[in-house]
């Protein structure tokens, strides 16, 4: 069947069975029922994820926690919920209150969940940190939200820029203290505080978190999500991944990004359905055998991580029982034909790709159980979300014409600002009434959407977001770089890699010590995944007529079209 690029719908009964009428008559306030706040007008994200669970079933699991290194931890719903209040209240007595802002820079841990529901829970305003983040990533994100508190972990504390956040009052450490006696143990306090706690109520568009991610041609952009998020996450995860209870859920997206936020929890214990979060390392055996110990149903997962997966070849596979694996979901870049054809022959299924953003908080274009699969197509939009193809004038596009993906604006998750940039929200809605996505794609006769790239330079490596103008920066900053211009270049492994094309000042020349000094700048400064993993030193960098990169010129180079002088 994938011969001819098309795979037929799942027989068998799924939580969407007929796109078509409820592309129809689907509105989001549909499932507004679905929450407390529909009766009782409190409105809360944390309290809604995991208090009502526990009220419901507090006896239920809802964390799975265990790290490659041995450490095992279950949490049951009444647990998360009392351990929440407890940071809560810890929260509350620094006087952290409704709308400061927490930043939480934490390897993948209950620590970090905990802090995420308890700030949500007094209506404090989260800044996710990827673990992954140096010095320079976090001075930009800590600063620009003004975080008055940060949950962070000891080998971690040493990279916070802490003598230059004059907004940053109090840190919460995880671990052992050997760097300072400036802080607060995180356990201790947790630990003496009170278990009761009762939600902040808020406005459902009150912000919830702020999530900074890469922008072409600037620092990166905090992007403001607020708590009627959990309309669109709800709904996602029942028609998209056909969550039914007894399902055991894991999203292998770390939470300092949109994905490991919205479905790695939120999404799953809105329905009180658990969740596994594997701390350490990627490994592919080390996935497998979780999939199989936890008795995985529901994975949603990234084509990187797939295709090394498949890098391990039949034996890895043939080594763990993932029978109980009924639904596999993929985000973040293209999923290719080799892991469509792998899914359905060694896993017995197809993986369904969902298409969204961190703009966009809560999956937009989708493929679904009861619809057929078109090889390469990112799918079709969820009911209640218009989306289309505009060309540059906002002006919509016929089928099969390649344009800007567009969403009509007002969607439930959708982020409400940029923060402390209001002009960088409105910039995404300069065509009224669409909010322009950066992405190129055009659809089909059949309405299947095709994603066919950025249009704005941005680079997706491995999953990962990478600003170009924050690599080209770093570069330039070291004294043998004249110029810098950074680009996606197609990769089989990671879908594209960061390739750096420099320009070097009289004096110095090119060598492998010198291209390993300026990846180690990006590395320690940024973060590793940012780092160029090719270099070609040229004559000049391609400039537009305003002076900033060309970004459509390096794309060529990068794709091997044209080469530099
Ligand atoms: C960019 C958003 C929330 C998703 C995780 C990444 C690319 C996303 C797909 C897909 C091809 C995809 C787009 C998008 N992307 N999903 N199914 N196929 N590309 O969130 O870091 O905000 O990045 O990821 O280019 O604009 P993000």
């Amino acid at each position: 069947m994938l011969e001819k690029g098309i795979i037929e719908p799942l027989p068998g009964q799924h939580n969407l069975n007929d796109y078509e009428a409820q592309l129809k008559s689907f509105s989001f306030s549909e499932v507004e029922k679905e929450f407390s706040w529909y009766e009782t007008g409190k409105v809360n994200l944390a309290y809604e994820a995991v208090d009502r669970q526990a009220e419901k079933n507090g006896s239920g699991t809802a964390l799975y926690y265990s790290h490659s290194d041995g450490q095992q931890e279950n949490f049951t719903f009444q647990s998360l919920a009392g351990l929440s209040n407890q940071a809560a209240n810890m929260f509350s007595s620094l006087g952290i209150k409704k709308g400061d802002r927490v930043g939480i820079f934490l390897p993948r841990s209950p620590e970090l969940y905990i802090s995420f529901l308890a700030a949500i829970k007094l209506g404090a305003v989260v800044v996710p940190l990827f673990e992954a983040f140096m010095e320079d990533a976090l001075q930009d994100r800590l600063q620009d939200s003004g975080a008055k508190a940060l949950v962070t972990s000891s080998e971690l504390l040493e990279r916070v820029p802490r003598g230059e956040l004059p907004d940053l009052k109090h840190i919460l450490l995880t671990g052992e203290n050997t760097l300072t006696q400036q802080v607060i143990n995180w356990w201790t306090e947790v630990n003496n505080a009170s278990p009761d706690f009762t939600s902040v109520w808020v406005a459902r568009d009150d912000p919830a978190f702020i999530l900074y991610a890469a922008g072409a041609d600037g620092k990166p952009k905090g992007i403001v999500h607020v708590h009627e998020c959990m309309v669109g996450l709800w709904v996602t995860a029942k028609w998209v991944h056909d969550l039914h209870a007894g399902d055991i859920y894991w999203c292998t997206a770390d939470p300092g990004f949109i994905t490991g936020i919205a479905y790695g929890f939120l999404a799953p214990w809105l329905h009180g359905i658990p969740v596994v979060v594997r701390g350490g390392r990627f490994n592919a055996e080390d996935w497998c055998q979780t999939l199989s110990e936890y008795g995985v149903t529901v994975w949603y997962s990234a084509p990187t991580a797939f295709r090394m997966m498949m890098s391990g070849g039949d034996e890895l596979l043939q080594n763990y029982d993932l029978s109980a694996l009924r639904h596999i979901l993929s985000v973040g870049e293209p999923l290719t034909a080799e892991v469509l054809s792998w899914s359905i022959e060694k896993l017995g299924q197809p993986v369904y790709d969902t298409w969204w953003m961190s703009e966009t908080g809560m999956n937009i274009i989708c493929n679904y159980r009861c619809l057929k699969l078109k090889l390469g197509s990112i799918g079709k939009p969820f009911p209640g979300i218009e989306t289309s193809i505009v060309d540059d004038d906002g002006n919509e596009l016929p089928a099969n014409r390649i344009g800007n993906l567009a969403i009509k604006a007002g969607w439930p998750a959708m982020f409400r600002n940029v923060w402390k940039a209001p002009e960088k929200y409105e910039a995404y809605f300069k065509h009224q009434p669409w909010f322009v996505s950066g992405d190129a794609a055009y659809r089909d006769d059949e309405g299947y959407y095709f994603f066919q790239g950025r249009v704005d330079g941005l680079i997706n490596t491995a999953g990962e977001r990478v600003s170009p103008w924050e690599v080209e920066n770093k570069l330039t900053a070291h004294p043998a770089v004249a110029g810098a211009g950074v680009a996606g270049k197609p990769d089989n492994l990671r879908g594209e890699i960061v390739k750096a094309y420099v320009v070097l000042n009289s004096g110095y020349s090119w060598s492998d010590h010198l291209a390993e000094e300026l990846r180690n700048t990006v590395k320690s400064e940024l973060a590793a995944h940012t780092a160029p993993r090719e270099w070609q030193v040229t004559q000049a960098i391609p400039r537009t007529a305003d002076g900033s990169v060309d970004r459509k010129a390096l794309k060529t180079w990068a794709m091997g079209l044209e080469q530099p002088e």
